[in-house]
């Protein structure tokens, strides 16, 4: 049932706050996350060569977007594949591996195929799925349900999110024997715990996404440049864009922008820049432990230097393409609009910012908001869209 709401899509937009809060219930109880589809297969995770994630659109992205505190925590490195990929390459594959399996239906044909396949070669197979019962959850060795509730819009939004939170609630658990990010680890849980009331605030931009989606209802094209934990946002977004809003779109990695994509700049073609702050540049908390205390000056210089880093190249992206005269709308943290636009030239999008790892969440609604309403603008379907099917169940 739809209830108040006038598409699948909108509701299930909306519906975030509650599928978040829902997809973590359980799992985090005094500073400790417990996943009981992993308590049994724990020893062997952590002692794997290599962590891959496998899947397709918009579950690849969600992937994309928790490789990075994957990594982080874990000091396992991570491989991204897109499965119908993996098997035209038949990609190496070893038992060393754990292949991290993710799908919001569980009966992708590719997926599934490229299961097969890992099963065959060794490797410990994990499943991170919104179905239970389903093909994916029966036939990996363990695995976590997002518990995202029952997604009807072929666009999948509350389903992406709550895959990003349970794969992020995975690099905690598998990262929790070590020291050296017990700070880190901290922040993303107290920053877990808020994140269902700030995603409930960035829904307040839905009437701003409208506003914005008009201006651009007669477009033919709409870039999208992220980077680091953002990379995927822009894919997401453009991805979303594309499929119910019927407009080329493409995502790119803002890294990239002057190997070929800034040809493109001018003063017509619209450009979202997504230049929220990391949160890495916040202090720790400073304990009364020596131990500790190291431990934070170390976290704190890292930080900085990572914020500097990824931060001061995205203000240097901004002013590239205001140099070309680039139409620009620009993501940025709350308060930082003057400082991504001193001119006030651009349109700007000011979302929350939270930690590091869980900010795609919160900037992924907005441009979900975007895509919606340019879809109802532009008259098009937006929870059937043309060509499309919820279960890609043929290769
Ligand atoms: O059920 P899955 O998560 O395995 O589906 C994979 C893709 O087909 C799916 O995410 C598709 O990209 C979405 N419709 C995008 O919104």
């Amino acid at each position: 049932k739809k209830g108040d709401f006038d598409h699948f899509m909108k509701k299930e937009i909306h519906e975030q706050p509650g599928s978040l809060t829902t997809s973590m219930r359980g799992r985090l109880k005094d500073g400790i996350v417990g996943l009981g589809g992993l308590k049994d297969h724990m020893r062997t995770i952590r002692r794997s060569r290599r962590i891959i994630f496998i899947g397709c659109g918009t579950s690849f992205h969600a992937a994309l977007a928790a490789r990075p505190i994957m990594e982080e925590l874990t000091d396992i490195p991570v491989t991204m594949e897109i499965a119908s990929d993996m098997l035209d390459r038949k990609a190496l594959i070893f038992k060393e591996d754990t292949a991290v399996f993710v799908s919001q239906s569980g009966e992708t044909a590719d997926t599934l195929l490229a299961l097969e396949y890992a099963l065959e070669n060794g490797a410990l197979c994990l499943g991170v799925t919104n179905t239970v019962g389903s093909t994916l959850a029966r036939k990996t060795h363990c695995g976590v349900h997002i518990n995202a509730g029952c997604e009807i819009g072929v666009a999948s939004t509350k389903a992406y999110t709550c895959q990003i939170v349970v794969m992020v609630m995975i690099a905690l658990a598998i990262g929790s024997d070590k020291l050296s990010t017990l700070a880190k680890r901290e922040d993303i849980i107290a920053g877990l715990t808020k994140l269902p009331e700030q995603v409930h605030d960035v829904l307040e931009l839905d009437g701003e996404m409208k506003s914005l989606a008009e201006s651009l209802i007669d477009e033919q094209s709409l870039l999208m440049f992220g980077r680091g934990n953002n990379y995927a946002t822009a894919l997401e977004g453009a991805l979303k864009v594309k499929e119910v809003a019927l407009m080329h779109s493409e995502g790119m990695l803002a890294g990239e922008m002057k190997h070929g994509p800034l040809a493109l700049v001018d003063e017509y073609l619209p450009i979202i820049v997504i230049a929220t702050r990391d949160d890495t540049f916040r202090l720790c908390n400073v304990r009364d432990n020596n131990s500790h205390l190291f431990y934070c000056f170390f976290f704190l210089v890292s930080s900085c230097i990572i914020f500097l880093f990824i931060y001061s190249k995205q203000q240097s992206v901004i002013q590239q393409l205001h140099a070309r005269k680039g139409r620009l709308i620009v993501m940025c943290s709350k308060g930082d609009a003057s400082l991504v636009c001193p001119d006030g030239r651009s349109r700007v999008i000011e979302v929350p910012q939270v930690v590091d790892c869980l900010q795609p969440i919160i900037n992924i609604i907005p441009l979900q908001l975007l895509a919606y309403h340019l879809t109802v603008l532009r008259g098009y379907n937006v929870d059937q869209p043309r060509n499309l099917a919820k279960s890609v169940t043929t290769q």
